[in-house]
Formats: structure tokens, C-alpha cells, sequence
């Protein structure tokens, strides 16, 4: 099932400093995303993830298209009550203490009291900020407030969570344990959308991302298509001459060293043609793998190349 679905959103500002000009923060952009997904939105600054979550939540509009959530429209009242969300640069009031928070946000979600206390004690321990809960904020660290964040967004126990830069101002320690989190978010069967500019954050965890550049979709689609190439890498014992001439001229590979070389190739027959070529030449294969390119760099190749 569908949890989010977007149709030709697109969203314009009207820009204070240019009184002519309109900011298009989105481009008629549309896509899904399914139950229990992980997805990362992602785009360089200003390329208007913030818009598009603001807009799910319903806290600005969109100037046309729609969208819907758990099937149903964006101004439904009664599924915010499934949403949970932790904002970019979010300010919770500072003199409140870690436990404040959740209990204030819990509270305001329809938590009931009783739930709420076992509900922070858990989240509190969950997002490691159970020494610190009777700090006041204002003396947290970024990372600390992010965590709470965290937490935050999970009192209500939300069926679809919104998290805008999660991870921004956090050490890679806490990287790591936030990832853990959104991992038994997942393991639970709720869905994540996330917004980030920390591409290798999105590859480790996310099922599937969009790109967002100046408001337009560049690209969507599972993270293992999107860095997969059709180029195999060969692993072998000492090539010999005859070998390495054939590879070059026969199988157009891409030779890195003398027992190490690249070929491209649509589908595993041909790269069986090869396995049997090395073999009734009595060269020994290592290994055999399909070669990645990184999230970051399809990323850059798709930006620039929309430049
Ligand atoms: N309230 C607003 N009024 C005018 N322009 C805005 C407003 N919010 C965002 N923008 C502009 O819309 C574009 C997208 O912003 P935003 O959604 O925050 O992007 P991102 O989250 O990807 O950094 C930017 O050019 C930004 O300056
Ligand atoms: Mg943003």
C-alpha cells in the first residue's frame, strides 16, 4: 500500500527582496512511497525538501497538485494523529528539561498520562538521553537536541515518520546509534521519510531515495538501481599476454592491472562468456563482482549534468 502519493506538486513563494520574481520551490514533482519503506529526500540546499514535508504536514500549501496520505487528503485532520515528525532546526522551548519535552509533545499528541510516563521513560533510553533527562535543554549539544527530537517524534507511537536532517550536527557515533533506530523503526513496520543532505547517511539505510535539485525530481528509484553499473570486475591470477590482448580487443575490458580487469556487460550470459574464456585458458578467478558506484557520485553526475 501507498502511504504517501504526490501528483504535479509544485510550490511557488513569492520573494520579498525581488517583488516580480516567485521562488518555484517545487516543480511539479510526484512520487509514492510504500508502506514500511525507508525513503530519503535528497538535494542540495535550498532544492525544497523542507516544502515538500511542510506540505504533507499540512503546514504551508501547496499552489497546485496534491497529495495524499494513508490515502487519504492532506487537510484529513484525523491522520495527523498517525504522523510524527521532527522539523530542520527544530526550538522546542529551552528552559524546558529532556522530559519536558516529550511529555509536553506526548501530550499534545493524545498520549495518555499513563502511556506517556512508560512511553519517555522507553524513548528517553531508546535515543540514550536517560542521564540527561532532568538537564534543561538549553544546555544540550546539537546532537543531544537532535536525539530528543527523535524521541519527540516517536511519543505518539506514529505510523509514518517525518524526519528533516536528522542526523545534522550529530557525531558519527551518534550517526550510527540514530541509524540503529530508524532500523527498529522499520523492523516495527513504520514508515520513514527522510530528508537529508548526507548522501552516504541515505545509502546505508534508506530502501529508496528522490533527488531534488532547484525544485525538480532528478531522479527516483531503489538505491540498489540507482548505484548499480553494468560493469563486472574481475579478480584473477596473472593474465597472460594472449588473454590480456583478447580481453582488450574481444571484450572491450577495461584492464586495471595485470590480474585485475573491468568489463561491461548487460546480462550474466555474457559475463559467462568471459568465466569460460579465463577458464579453457587456464586463468583462475578470485572473484567476480558486480561494480557499485556510489550514491554520491550518481548524485553529482545528475546534478551536473542538469546544469
Ligand atoms: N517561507 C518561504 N518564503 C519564501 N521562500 C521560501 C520559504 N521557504 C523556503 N523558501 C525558498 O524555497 C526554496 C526551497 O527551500 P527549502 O524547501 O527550505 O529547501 P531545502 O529544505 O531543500 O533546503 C529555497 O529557495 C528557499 O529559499
Ligand atoms: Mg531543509
Amino acid at each position: 500500500m501507498s502511504v504517501i502519493t504526490i501528483n504535479n506538486l509544485r510550490k511557488e513563494y513569492s520573494s520579498k527582496s525581488f517583488s516580480k520574481n516567485r521562488i518555484i520551490a517545487l516543480d511539479n514533482v510526484s512520487f509514492e512511497v510504500g508502506e514500511g519503506e525507508i525513503f530519503g529526500l535528497l538535494g542540495p540546499n535550498g532544492a525544497g525538501k523542507t516544502t515538500l514535508v511542510k506540505i504533507l504536514l499540512g503546514i504551508t500549501f501547496p499552489t497546485s497538485g496534491s497529495g495524499r496520505l494513508f490515502d487519504k487528503d492532506l487537510n484529513d485532520v484525523y491522520i495527523k494523529s498517525r504522523l510524527g515528525y521532527l522539523p530542520e532546526n527544530h526550538s522546542f522551548p529551552n528552559y524546558f528539561t529532556g522530559e519536558q519535552v516529550l511529555n509536553y509533545f506526548g501530550r499534545l499528541s493524545g498520549v495518555n498520562p499513563v502511556d506517556l510516563k512508560r512511553k519517555t521513560d522507553e524513548y528517553l533510553n531508546i535515543v540514550g538521553m536517560n542521564e540527561w533527562r532532568k538537564i534543561k535543554i538549553r544546555k544540550y549539544s546539537k546532537g543531544m537536541m537532535q536525539r530528543i527530537g527523535l524521541a519527540q517524534a516517536m511519543i505518539s507511537n506514529p505510523d509514518l515518520i517525518f524526519l528533516d536532517e536528522p542526523t545534522d550536527g550529530v557525531d558519527p557515533i551518534g550517526r550510527k546509534e540514530i541509524r540503529d533506530v530508524l532500523l527498529s523503526l522499520k523492523a516495527q513496520g513504520k514508515t520513514i521519510f527522510l530528508n537529508s543532505h548526507l548522501l552516504s547517511e541515505i545509502e546505508m539505510i534508506c530502501d529508496r531515495v528522490a533527488i531534488l535539485n532547484k525544485g525538480i525530481l532528478v531522479k527516483e528509484g531503489r538505491v540498489e538501481d540507482i548505484t548499480s553499473t553494468d560493469s563486472y570486475s574481475f579478480v584473477t591470477s596473472e593474465l597472460s599476454d594472449e588473454v590480456y590482448n583478447a580481453l582488450l580487443l574481444n571484450y572491450k575490458a577495461v584492464i586495471q592491472s595485470k590480474s585485475n580487469f573491468l568489463v561491461s556487460a548487460n546480462n550474466l550470459d555474457d559475463v559467462n562468456i568471459i568465466i569460460d574464456f579465463l577458464r579453457k585458458n587456464r586463468i583462475l578467478i578470485q572473484s567476480v563482482a558486480k561494480e557499485k558506484i556510489t550514491l554520491e557520485s550518481k548524485f553529482i553526475n545528475l546534478i551536473e549534468h542538469k546544469l
